[in-house]
């Protein structure tokens, strides 16, 4: 992988002025209403490689591609399935990401080698503006770089990427904290590859057999290669605790709390958040306020399953499996 030399990013808060990076053949990030994105143009190889390299990201994760329209759709995949078609209806815009058949258009480089792409189309108004000044579909992952949290604020970006990217587009922090739910249609039957905003009951409401990703690690692993990499941690410990607990934080070390109950006592840093869907936006910028404190273990509530409860879950699983 080519090694990025230093730039200098530019931060903005004009769509119009982002955009002409990424016209430019370069490489800028934007708010989305689940994290912010690291974007270029999707047919652009050259450009799409400098996103691997500014994330440091391993060149087997296939990126998802942002439109500003329906039309752009087209560009991007060879077909549409009826179940794609119905999900489009029900969730776009939003925080869902379809996995479909690619059109022959798509650089390799782009989807890891794989034939399909994931495509999404964001709510943000900011993302929506600079997805349509840029012209063209936008391969974006998470603009942090690889296995660290996704970033939530313009400036957890600058942290990450600051003198790596061209330009930060700025925006407020993120409304819904973690990342879109992706659902795999390229086969007969929708997998559910990763949990998010949209939740597997929203999406069996619109196609009924819509399945979890089953199987042993390797086995999903295979059809879903983000699941192959360490994810969304933070270099502290993350520890979890029983839904409720009142149990105070052991004595020694240097120790922070997460969660919606009150009076767990102890803990250099505490944030108790009044429900599930504040605690998922507070995730990753706490994570990283954690690091930045030098917090060494970070226990984090558990919530019940439901809703984005159950994204939350997957992500405090995978932070405290290392
Ligand atoms: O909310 C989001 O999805 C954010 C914003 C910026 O849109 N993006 C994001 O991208 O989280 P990233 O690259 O950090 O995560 C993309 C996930 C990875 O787990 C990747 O493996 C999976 O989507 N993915 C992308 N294309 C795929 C494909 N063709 N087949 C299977 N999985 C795919
Ligand atoms: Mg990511």
């Amino acid at each position: 992988m080519r090694e990025t030399l230093p730039v200098r990013t530019k931060i903005t808060t004009s769509p119009t002025e982002a955009a002409e990076f990424i016209r430019d053949r370069g490489i800028g990030a934007f708010p989305t209403e689940t994290v912010y994105g690291l974007g270029a143009n999707v047919f652009d190889a050259d450009a799409v490689e400098k996103i691997f390299a500014a994330k440091m990201r391993p060149a087997d994760n296939p990126l998802i591609a942002h439109v500003a329209n329906l039309e752009q759709i087209d560009e991007l995949t060879s077909v549409i399935g009826e179940n794609a078609r119905r999900f489009i209806e029900a969730f776009f815009p939003g925080p869902l990401t379809l996995v479909l058949k690619r059109s022959a258009r798509v650089p390799l480089i782009a989807t890891a080698g794989l034939d399909t792409i994931g495509v999404r189309m964001p709510r943000h108004e900011l993302a929506r503006e600079f997805l349509a000044a840029c012209g063209v579909p936008v391969v974006a992952p998470s603009a942090n770089l690889s296995g660290r949290p996704s970033p939530t604020t313009w400036q957890a970006v600058l942290e990450d990427l600051g003198g790596r990217i061209d330009c930060i587009l700025q925006g407020e922090a993120t409304e819904i904290g973690l990342e879109s739910t992706v659902v795999d249609c390229s086969a007969e039957i929708p997998v559910l590859l990763r949990q998010g905003a949209v939740s597997l009951d929203e999406l069996r409401h619109v196609v009924a057999e819509t399945v979890e990703l089953a199987g042993d690690d390797c086995e999903a692993a295979a059809k879903s290669p983000g699941l192959r990499h360490k994810h969304y941690s933070p270099t502290a410990r993350v520890v979890i605790m029983g839904a409720g607990s009142s149990e105070p934080l052991p004595p020694s070390g240097r120790l922070a709390y997460i969660g919606i109950s009150e009076g767990v006592a102890g803990g250099e840093l505490q944030m108790v958040c009044r429900s599930v869907e504040e605690y998922a936006h507070a995730l990753f910028e706490f994570f990283r306020e954690c690091d930045r404190a030098g917090i060494e273990m970070i226990y984090c509530e558990a919530v019940p399953e439901t809703g984005i409860g159950a994204a939350l879950m997957d992500r405090l699983r995978r932070a405290a499996a290392k």
